[in-house]
């Protein structure tokens, strides 16, 4: 009894182990959500990685990679244990992942093998499986699901993006085109095996209905109930009976980078594989590439940051110019004169960048240009008076700012200055018809229609005289213009005469501007004491005047070069001959013919030698001028008249003027100091 329960119970043991072993091999299964610290087997390029992907190869070309379950599998129907032949079912799922240059297809297989060793096998299109030799022999024993890349027409590959069943061969068995069924969608949806996310793979084979199917999928998307590939076969035709298979992963690489990536795998026999955490998986080496991409970045970022430089120097050069272009010099002595001071900028933009479609005219100073300010959208005339010095140039803006204050009709108003360097710039009230020399003597502009009768003729001397009275006597200080003459003389809308121009003879004296052609044109005017003295008192004005009285009634410059010869013809002086033969009249302005007063004519005519006189004191103040020009009192005889000396002393003077022009007056303003 205790024998029979003795054999009973080792009959049971040996039994129950044996039960035990081989349904522990017929439930084999394993699920690897990433290969941190797993066992496998691993040959060739593959590796394990850091982070837990199974990289089956790395960027090295021509190559092989081998991994696989380490363990055999028996389940080819263990004849010992089930006594039938009929092979077990299966079931494996795996996410994959190509990386790498699209051009030259990369392979991997999902390999069921009576080895896990292949020797001599070839990379490229060989997957790594077989070679020239041993390809499609029935002793291979290798049933493979190939995920390729590359049409090989050696192996009637029906595209570049397919996954195919071969049997001991690389001409597959069935095939078809990446895509899944879509059951969303209720349509096959194409895939891109190249296209570098990861895909999910399901290999199923039931050993009873003897039908494989093989299923893709990208991630997001759950197992498609249509598979990809259904291929009725019986396992135990083609893989060695009674011998233990193993499973894995074969690839092969060819001429291209490319590296090819198991992110998880979970396998059963007997059995559905257990799902995949695809939270868990590994992440994917962020690659696509990772050099191509690279070089990509860094062409595309060298490319940006080249552009983005090459702008900003544009930039950068634009602002530095524009600085440049408007910067002012500003002293803290001038902030006082704030609001005299114009920005550069505004008078650039008034005068459209002082376009010479602006210009209103040049003289001796500088240029003039109209403008229009862009605030106020007021008229104004720009002068732009190049200067070299900045001596004195203190003293010459608290002038200008003085002058600045003199309000009088018939004086033409400064608005405010602006100073840059070596350059200043006045602004002034718009006199819209310009200065009077170019009514008396530019015979281009000289029509008709712009031709000033003797009556307007008549009322701009009597202007310029009461501005003169002003300048000398009736403001605060006494103010010496120095340069009174047709030139100077502006016309407003209704031509009235203005007196502009101010205090400029003084900046040219403290320049260093050897050009002194305006001292030629402005000779005539000088009073021949201001060559001696150098000092400019109110009656070096009225001998300017009295050049200036004769210019309009005569129509002629004071001095004029006698084309033929080398002689000027001084107009004081042919006035005074003319006089004296009693013919003062033949001096009068041809283009006035006959239209004219003669009593006015005559009186300005001889006011003008008056005051031309060489002796300063001898020259009528000018309140006494505009006396006589009113008529209150009548002109005295001109008896003992001493004219100014004759051309030979006015060259004289001139001469002595342009090496003395530094001295010749110290001051605009004389009253003021
Ligand atoms: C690829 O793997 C092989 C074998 O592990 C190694 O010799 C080679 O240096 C690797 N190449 C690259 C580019 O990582
Ligand atoms: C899918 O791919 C196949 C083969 O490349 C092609 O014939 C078919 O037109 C594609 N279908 C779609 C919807 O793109
Ligand atoms: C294979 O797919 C067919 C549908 O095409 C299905 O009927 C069959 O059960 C599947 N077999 C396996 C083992 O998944």
């Amino acid at each position: 009894m205790f024998l029979e329960f003795v054999v009973w119970f080792l009959l049971l043991l040996w039994r129950s182990s044996s039960v035990f072993a081989s349904s522990e091999q017929e439930y084999v299964g394993f699920t690897y959500n990433g290969f941190r610290g797993v066992n496998l087997s691993l040959d060739g390029l593959t590796q394990i990685t850091d982070n837990g992907l199974l990289m089956l190869s790395n960027e090295t070309n021509q190559q092989v990679g081998h991994a696989f379950y380490p363990d055999p599998l028996h389940f080819l129907g263990n004849s010992s244990s089930t006594g039938n032949n009929s092979p077990l079912s299966f079931s494996t799922t795996i996410v994959f992942a190509f990386c790498g240059i699209r051009f030259f297809g990369p392979a991997i297989a999902f390999v069921i093998s009576s080895s896990k060793e292949f020797p001599g096998a070839l990379p490229g299109n060989y997957l790594g499986l077989f070679n020239t030799t041993n390809i499609g022999k029935q002793s291979n024993h290798v049933i493979a699901i190939e995920m390729d890349c590359l049409q090989n027409a050696e192996f009637n590959d029906i595209n570049g993006n397919h996954v195919g069943i071969d049997i001991n061969d690389l001409k597959s068995v069935v095939s078809e085109p990446a895509s899944y069924f879509s059951d969303a969608e209720n349509r096959y949806v194409n895939l891109s095996l190249t296209g570098g996310q990861p895909l999910q793979l399901w290999v199923d084979y039931n050993g009873t209905e003897k039908l494989l199917n093989v299923t893709l999928a990208p991630l997001n998307v759950p197992k498609p109930t249509i598979p990809l590939l259904s291929l009725e076969i019986d396992f135990s035709l083609i893989l060695m009976k009674d011998h233990p298979l193993f499973v894995g992963f074969s690839t092969a690489t060819y001429t291209m980078p490319t590296s090819h990536y198991i992110l998880g795998w979970s396998f059963k026999l007997n059995g559905k594989a257990r799902e995949l955490t695809l939270s868990q998986l590994p992440k994917l080496p962020n690659h696509k590439s990772h050099k191509a991409r690279t070089r990509l970045f860094s062409v595309v970022f060298s490319v940006i940051g080249a552009t983005l430089v090459f702008i900003s120097i544009l930039i950068i050069q634009f602002i530095v110019k524009r600085k440049k272009k408007f910067a002012e010099v500003l002293e803290d002595w001038e902030l006082e004169y704030g609001h005299h001071r114009f920005k550069y900028k505004d008078l650039y933009i008034a005068t459209k960048g002082f376009v010479d479609k602006e210009l209103l005219g040049t003289g001796g100073f500088g240029r003039v240009y109209r403008g229009v300010l862009p605030k106020t959208k007021t008229e104004v005339a720009v002068k732009r008076v190049s200067h070299n010095s900045r001596q004195g140039e203190r003293e010459f803006i608290s002038e200008i700012i003085s002058i600045g204050k003199l309000r009088h009709r018939n004086i033409v108003r400064l608005l405010g200055y602006c100073r840059r360097k070596g350059e200043l710039l006045l602004v002034y009230d718009f006199m819209p018809n310009g200065s009077l020399d170019k009514f008396l003597f530019d015979r281009t502009t000289t029509t008709t229609k712009t031709m000033l009768n003797w009556c307007q003729r008549f009322q701009i001397i009597k202007s310029v005289a009461a501005a003169l009275l002003y300048l000398h006597e009736e403001w605060e200080q006494v103010v010496v213009h120095r340069d009174v003459k047709s030139s100077n003389v502006l016309l407003d809308k209704e031509l009235n005469g203005r007196l502009g121009d101010f205090g400029l003879a003084r900046l040219y004296d403290h320049g260093t501007d050897p050009q002194t052609t305006h001292v030629v044109g402005t000779l005539g005017y000088l009073a021949p004491e201001l060559c001696e003295t150098g000092k400019a008192k109110p009656s070096v004005d009225v001998f300017a005047f009295g050049a200036f009285l004769l210019e309009v009634a005569c129509g002629r410059r004071p001095i004029e070069s006698e084309e033929a010869s080398e002689e000027c013809m001084v107009l004081v002086d042919w006035v005074i001959s003319c006089w004296s033969e009693g013919k003062i009249l033949d001096t009068v302005d041809p283009k006035l013919g006959l239209n004219y007063e003669v009593e006015e004519m005559e009186l300005v005519l001889k006011l003008g030698l008056i005051c031309s006189h060489n002796i300063p004191t001898a020259r009528p103040r000018m309140r006494q001028v505009i006396r006589y020009l009113e008529g209150e009192v009548p002109l005295p005889e001109l008896q003992s008249f001493v004219p100014s000396g004759g051309s030979s002393d006015v060259s004289v003077c001139c001469s002595y003027a342009m090496t003395r022009s530094s001295s010749i007056a110290e001051s605009v303003l004389s009253g003021g100091r």
